[in-house]
């Protein structure tokens, strides 16, 4: 039985504590509440959003039309071959508590993944990555809704169409599919992915690479960078690292001769903006009325309280305008603007 709310208050679930209203709004729990959710909604012509932990999204202040379905589909499954297991996960479960369980069993694979919020749904989405790991790596399929027809379709992982930040479900097609259920591949055997900078340096005098030991450096590693979304509002890194051709490269790099470069397979440049944004543009702890970026990590931007959608739109405009200033690049969002 799912029950349909109007008018639902939306900064309530998102961790920017930004949005107007739901004009209708349900929470789903299993696969046959999300099927009759989405069928509610195409008898009533109700256009569908999808909404997981609302980590990384910025909702506006008039709210969204239509109805909102927050996925809240959990449930955890195995599936061991060897050294190899496959696990499922609801698309609602809360992704780090995945990898609490992935590591509690001694499955390498995603603890590199640690403490980043938000559910298991949204990672393919946007090919969540951190230290050294994205979902690109470790996603073997997914199961999804049609929202233009209510029908399951399974996708594989070459057909997520993976790419930096980005996959299918960020495009204008993709943007149908509700995410109910992942498979992940992790391994018992040991894995320890420690290249990664902070990594290496926190690992540096240390020969103790066991999988609990990782995962809590990476939790110790965020915690210095990244404020705790339960206190202060955030949706993490608001902007994407910009990638450029290596002329650009080459020609900032004259500029600014300690600007990092992460050259990727096909010769593009992936710059670090929170450096950009720390080191030449100076915007590391700004803060104009109640928004500012992060004093530990000029990348994240923060709602100090009471920001709304349109201020923090404006102050993310004013950054964009300052970087393309400073160095020509545009930056875009990271952060889904609903
Ligand atoms: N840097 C600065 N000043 C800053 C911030 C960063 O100099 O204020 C420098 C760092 O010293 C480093 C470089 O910029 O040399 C990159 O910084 P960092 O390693 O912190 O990573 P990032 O590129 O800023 C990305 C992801 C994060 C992920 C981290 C760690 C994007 C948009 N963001 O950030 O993704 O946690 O790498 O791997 O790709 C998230 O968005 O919430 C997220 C999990």
């Amino acid at each position: 039985m799912i029950t349909i709310l109007p008018a639902e208050p939306l900064h309530r679930h998102t961790t920017l504590n930004v949005g107007g209203e739901a004009e209708y709004f349900v929470a789903v729990k299993d696969k046959t509440e999300a099927v009759s959710a989405v069928t509610t909604a195409l008898e009533k012509n109700l256009p569908i959003t999808i909404l997981g932990g609302g980590s990384n999204v910025l909702v506006s202040d008039s709210g969204i039309k239509g109805l909102v379905i927050k996925n809240k589909i959990t449930g955890i499954t195995s599936e061991q071959s060897g050294d190899n297991i496959l696990v499922t996960a609801g698309a609602g479960e809360v992704f780090d508590d995945l990898i609490a369980h992935t590591v509690a069993k001694g499955w390498w694979g995603l603890e590199n993944l640690s403490h980043i919020p938000g559910t298991v749904g949204a990672t393919p989405v946007q090919n969540v990555g951190a230290y050294g790991v994205e979902i690109a790596d470790v996603l073997v399929s997914l199961t999804a809704i049609d929202t233009r027809t209510g029908e399951e379709r399974v996708f594989s992982a070459p057909e997520c169409e993976f790419w930096y930040r980005r996959s299918f479900f960020k495009s204008a097609l993709g943007r149908h599919y509700f995410i109910t259920s992942v498979t992940f591949k992790v391994q018992s055997e040991a894995n320890p992915q420690i290249a990664y900078r902070d990594l290496e340096r926190y690992f540096k005098d240390q020969t103790d690479y066991d999988l609990e030991h990782i995962r809590a450096a990476v939790i110790d590693i965020r915690s210095t960078k990244f404020p705790d979304w339960s206190v202060l509002g955030t949706a993490g890194s608001f902007f994407q690292n910009p990638i450029v051709s290596p002329t650009v490269y080459t020609e900032l790099k004259s500029r600014y001769p300690e600007l990092p470069g992460y050259e990727q397979t096909d010769g593009v440049v992936k710059l670090p903006l929170g450096w950009i944004l720390d080191k030449i543009v100076g915007l590391k702890g700004l803060r104009v009325g109640n928004v500012g970026m992060y004093e530990n990590q000029a990348l994240v931007l923060v709602n100090y309280g009471g920001a709304t959608a349109a201020e923090i739109t404006a102050f993310a405009e004013s950054i964009q305008e300052k970087v393309a200033a400073a160095t020509g690049i545009e930056i875009e969002w990271e952060v889904t603007k609903l």
